[in-house]
Parts: C-alpha cells; sequence; structure tokens
C-alpha cells in the first residue's frame, strides 16, 4: 500500500467511525510561542483538548505536517527524519479508552491487515501521578490481544506531553513486529535493535501539567498519532522510509548523478530537500534565528552532501522539480508553489557555495604549491588552516583532493583536530592566547554556553554534578557531566531557564592569569587538574561561574543568543549527556 493510501484509509475509516476530517494545520505553530515547528497532530488542537469547543464537533481526525529538528544531525542513518506527516484522531471528552483500543485494533487488523500475532501492545505501569493502567490492557485483551504481547512500561515509555508543560496523559502504544530474531532473551518493545516499532500511539489525556503539578483536566480527551512513513515502509516490508515511493524517485536520480555515490549523503539530500520544501511552503525563510536558522542548516547541509556525492550543483533545480512531482498528489501546496521555493532554496544554496567558494581558492594557491613539490598529499596543517581561517569543513577538502589526485590522511586530520581542541582548552599553547584562533565565533559562544550549563546543573541538581567532557561544533554543544539520573523534563527546564536568564542578564566574563593552587584555592573548577600547566587561566562568569579553562571565550554573556537543550541521555554509567542549541 502507498502512503497516500494508508493517509486515505486513515481519514475515511475515522469518518465513517464519526469523526470530521479537519485540515493539516501549518508547520508554523500559529499561536504557539513555546515551539518553533509543530511536531505533533495535537498541537494545533491544544486550546480544544483544555475545554474550548471545536467548531467541528468532538470527533476529529487529520493527517498533520509535523517537524522535529533534534535529530538532524542523525539523518543519514536508517530511521531519522525531520520531517514526517502523524495521522492523528481525537476524542475531545467524547468516548475514551475501550472505544479508541477497539478502533485502533479494528484499522490494524481490518483495513491495514496485519496480523494480529504481529502487534504487542504497551500500558502505563503506574506512578504518583496516575495509576497502573489495568484497565486499558483489559480492553486489549477483550480484543484479542494475548497476555504475552501486553507490556508495562513507566513514564519514559507509556506518559505523553508535548514538550514541557499541557495536557498530558498516560498512553497506550501499538508496536509492529518486524518478524527478525530477537536481540537476545528479554528483548521486548522497549528495546532499540528493531525487531520492534512502534506504531501508533494513544494518549489518554486527563491531566494538566503545570507549574510542575498534575491536576485533571475539565474533561478527558483521546489524543492518537501514527507516523505515515513508518507504518509505509514496515507494510510494504521495507527496511526504511527511504525505500518507499515517497523517496526512492530522488533516490535513484542521485544514485544515476552521483560521482562518489553513497548511501547517507542521498538520504541527507532526500530529507533535508523534502523537510526544505515544506518549511519553505509555509513561509519560513532562510536566516540566523529560530525557524529561518533551522531551514537554512537544513539547505546547507543539503548542498554539502551534494557536494560529497559530486553532484553538480545545477541539478539542484532538476532535483526539486523531480521532489515535487513525486510528493504533489500528497501535497498540492508543493506544485502550486514551485516558483517560490525553487527561489527560497537555489538562493541559499548560492549563498553558501560563496562561502565555500572563498576556501576554495586558498584550497587551489595549496594545491599548486603540492603539485609543484611533486608531493601527492595535502599536509594535515593545511587541512587544519583552511577550517580555521576560511570555514572549510576538512571533508569538503579531501573531496576537493580527490577529484585533483591528491590525498588526505584524515586520521591524521582528526588527529590534528582533537589534539587543537585539547590545546585550546588547556591553554597551554601560546598560540591560543588570546583566546581567538582555531575557533568559530559561534563555538566560542557555545564553549561558554558549556561553562554557564555546568553551573546551572550544579544549582539544579546538586553541587556535586561534575562536568566529564564537553564537544563543541559550530552546530551544537555536547556536555557530559556526573548524575546518577535521567534528568526529569522539569530539570532540563530549569536548567536550560536559568541559563537564559544568565545571558538575558549581560554578564561579565573575565579571564584571569594565577597560579593553579591559587586558582584552586579561590574555588574555580577544573576537569583534569593534573593536565594544567602551573599557571592557568581562570575564567569567571559574573557571580555565576568561576573555571580553569584555555578559553577562548565571548566577553559578555549577552552575545549568546537563546539557549535550548535539544536532548538529554546517557553517556555511560554515571554519566548523562546533554545536547543543547544556540539559537
Ligand atoms: N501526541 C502523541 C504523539 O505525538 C499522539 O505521539
Amino acid at each position: 500500500m502507498k502512503a497516500i493510501e494508508i493517509r486515505n484509509k486513515y481519514l475515511d475509516f475515522f469518518e465513517r467511525h464519526g469523526h470530521k476530517v479537519i485540515p493539516s494545520a501549518s508547520l508554523v505553530p500559529e499561536n504557539d510561542p513555546s515551539v518553533l515547528f509543530t511536531t505533533a497532530g495535537m498541537q494545533p488542537l491544544v486550546p480544544y483538548l483544555l475545554g474550548a469547543k471545536h467548531p467541528e464537533g468532538t470527533r476529529l481526525t487529520d493527517y498533520q505536517k509535523c517537524l522535529r529538528t533534534n535529530d538532524i544531525e542523525e539523518v543519514g542513518d536508517n530511521r531519522h527524519l525531520t520531517y514526517f506527516e502523524m495521522l492523528g484522531n481525537w476524542s475531545l471528552g467524547d468516548y475514551f479508552k475501550k472505544e479508541s483500543i477497539a478502533m485502533s485494533f479494528e484499522f490494524l487488523t481490518k483495513e491495514l491487515n496485519i496480523p494480529v500475532d504481529k502487534i504487542s501492545v504497551t500500558c502505563f505501569a503506574g506512578d504518583e501521578d496516575c495509576p497502573r493502567d489495568e484497565e486499558t490492557a483489559n480492553y486489549w485483551k477483550e480484543q484479542g490481544i494475548p497476555e504475552d504481547h501486553i507490556y508495562y512500561y513507566g513514564k519514559d515509555d507509556n506518559w505523553w506531553i508535548a514538550g514541557e508543560e499541557g495536557p498530558c496523559g498516560p498512553d497506550t502504544e501499538m508496536f509492529y513486529d518486524t518478524g527478525k530474531e530477537p536481540c537476545g532473551p528479554n528483548c521486548e518493545p522497549s528495546c532499540d535493535c528493531g525487531k520492534y516499532v512502534e506504531i501508533w500511539n494513544n494518549v489518554f489525556m486527563e491531566y494538566l501539567k503545570k507549574d510542575g503539578k498534575y491536576t485533571k483536566l475539565s474533561q478527558r480527551n483521546v489524543d492518537t498519532g501514527m507516523g505515515l512513513e513508518r507504518i509505509t515502509f514496515l507494510l510494504q516490508g521495507k527496511e526504511t522510509p527511504y525505500d518507499t515511493e515517497l523517496f526512492t524517485p530522488i533516490m535513484d536520480k542521485l544514485k544515476d548523478l552521483a560521482k562518489n555515490d553513497n548511501i547517507e549523503s542521498r538520504r541527507i539530500v532526500a530529507e533535508h530537500l523534502r523537510a526544505s520544501m515544506m518549511i519553505a511552503v509555509d513561509g519560513v525563510r532562510p536566516s540566523n534565528i529560530d525557524r529561518g536558522y533551522i531551514l537554512r542548516r537544513l539547505i546547507r547541509r543539503m548542498t554539502r552532501h551534494l557536494n560529497k556525492l559530486q553532484i553538480d550543483l545545477k541539478e539542484l533545480d532538476g532535483l526539486i522539480d523531480l521532489d515535487i512531482d513525486t510528493l504533489k498528489d500528497m501535497y498540492p501546496e508543493l506544485a502550486q508553489n514551485k516558483e517560490t521555493i525553487k527561489e527560497v532554496i537555489l538562493t541559499e544554496k548560492d549563498k553558501f557555495m560563496k562561502t565555500l567558494m572563498r576556501g576554495e581558492k586558498e584550497f587551489n594557491k595549496v594545491m599548486q604549491k603540492i603539485k609543484s613539490e611533486n608531493l601527492d598529499i595535502i599536509d594535515s596543517n593545511s587541512v587544519f588552516k583552511l577550517y580555521e581561517t576560511y570555514g572549510f569543513p576538512p571533508e569538503v577538502t579531501k573531496d576537493l583532493a580527490t577529484e585533483n589526485g591528491l590525498k588526505v590522511n584524515m586520521d591524521e586530520v582528526n588527529e590534528l583536530f582533537k589534539k587543537h581542541q585539547e590545546k585550546s582548552k588547556q591553554g597551554s599553547d601560546k598560540k591560543f592566547k588570546g583566546g581567538l584562533a582555531g575557533n568559530s565565533s559561534k563555538e566560542i559562544q557555545y564553549h561558554t554556553a558549556t561553562h554557564l550549563l555546568n553551573a546551572a546543573l550544579k544549582i539544579v541538581i546538586n553541587k556535586d554534578v561534575h562536568q566529564k567532557g564537553s564537544n563543541i561544533t559550530d552546530e551544537r554543544m555536547r556536555f557530559d557531566f556526573t548524575c546518577d539520573h535521567k534528568l526529569t523534563d522539569d530539570e532540563k527546564k530549569q536548567a536550560e531557564d536559568l541559563v537564559n536568564k544568565w545571558i538575558s542578564q549581560g554578564l561579565e566574563v573575565k579571564c584571569e592569569k594565577m597560579n593553579k593552587n591559587d586558582a584552586i584555592k579561590s574555588g574555580a573548577e577544573c576537569m583534569f587538574i593534573e593536565k594544567y600547566p602551573d599557571e592557568v587561566t581562570v575564567y569567571t562568569i559574573g557571580d555565576v561561574s568561576k573555571e580553569i579553562c584555555g578559553g577562548p571565550h565571548v566577553k559578555n554573556t549577552s552575545e549568546l543568543g537563546h539557549f535550548k537543550i535539544v536532548k538529554e541521555e546517557a553517556s555511560s554509567a554515571g554519566v548523562r549527556r546533554i545536547k543543547a542549541i544556540l539559537e
């Protein structure tokens, strides 16, 4: 079954069951400043979930365009997407668990013809906010789901809320068994091995979370969501969304055009092009902030990977035509706005190419010199300098080198980057004095943000939180720290709020040279004391943070923009990892 057929089946089914079909809202949320993009079908419906009367009644269904940007860097693997479509149905104070489960079961088994034994479900295990959801499990049993296909999990898996606050509740998720071998004796839906794939989530929304407290909503709602790309590839027996008709035309075309094929780059181009078109058609334009910045990143990353595939960028025009042709039945707005879409994407691509071209001139000089010396390898210091001075990514240098019959020792280059990073951290390299060499201004901002986050976590979690590592690129920061638990949504929010408060206070960042022992006595934090020279640099930010650090840093926290945690996950035993961005 094609994606569009699944979409139509879904909407027809719920229409037959008394639901009104409503149109997808824009990817740009209308009255919700808390999110950049619409990330779930329920988001545009929040006022109605809270009790306002919807003009179309109490049973609704739609497909909703969604964009989730937490995982941009992961796109290229076999499952992450930024843009996706969510099918959903809602009860606004109408039916509740029993009917919702009966309809889901009927749709999966009768409309999509999924055999019952391929379905597993999960229910909420219960905690201090809400009891164990035996009721839901019993309704599944009544439908014919065997007991050993029913699992119970806690809030991490079986509770749903959009962001930090708002309407929420326990949910029940449906999983599809791909038929793959279990990864071990304890393989179950919660595990990541790929045997079980979540296909549908029914949220039984009866709570409102506000200021960290749960209160009962005035009405009990059902909010469900099914990812269209995912159910499509599963039903087609494919391995990834890229193997479905939504992506195969462009994936095949890219393969034809590529002189240096690799599947990750093709997926990145295909995914980011679709996402960029969908964002552009909803009125967003590339810029350095907020939504515009996300669009810019997507187009630039796509351009870089077209380069990597060694596809002439003039082809992008035709690739847009092809993709619009593929998607126009699902999204007629793409065909209607083709010229605008092209203008937005192609102009941004050209801008990015100018940056790249400046670096290329320098690259050519380096190349002439190497050739005149009868060498065939670009020395790693030149690769580093191209990056340092012209923002020229080493992968691009390598691609150009290959085209010109030259080599780059990427292992050595990576080592060199690492060494420079460490040196800049330790502040022991004279070249880095004053701080600006070797880091882009964005990296410097992130560097200061790590100090603020470190300080915030000590307040929010406890004072024994210690930094275990960090990694900074132009696009994000990663921060590892000691902590024995997964951060709650509240803890993340508090940390984020503190950092943003300090940014908005415009705190001065002060840099002093000190004797190492004096620095420690003065209360300065550091990661690996034994690694520092006797004289160290101490950075103090207002009265918020004091750390031994090689810099570089911004002069004032007001230079940072808006700080946002995009991910929190385990790094290793007792160590958590936060990924965050400055917007
Ligand atoms: N709002 C729920 C989700 O996004 C259905 O999973």
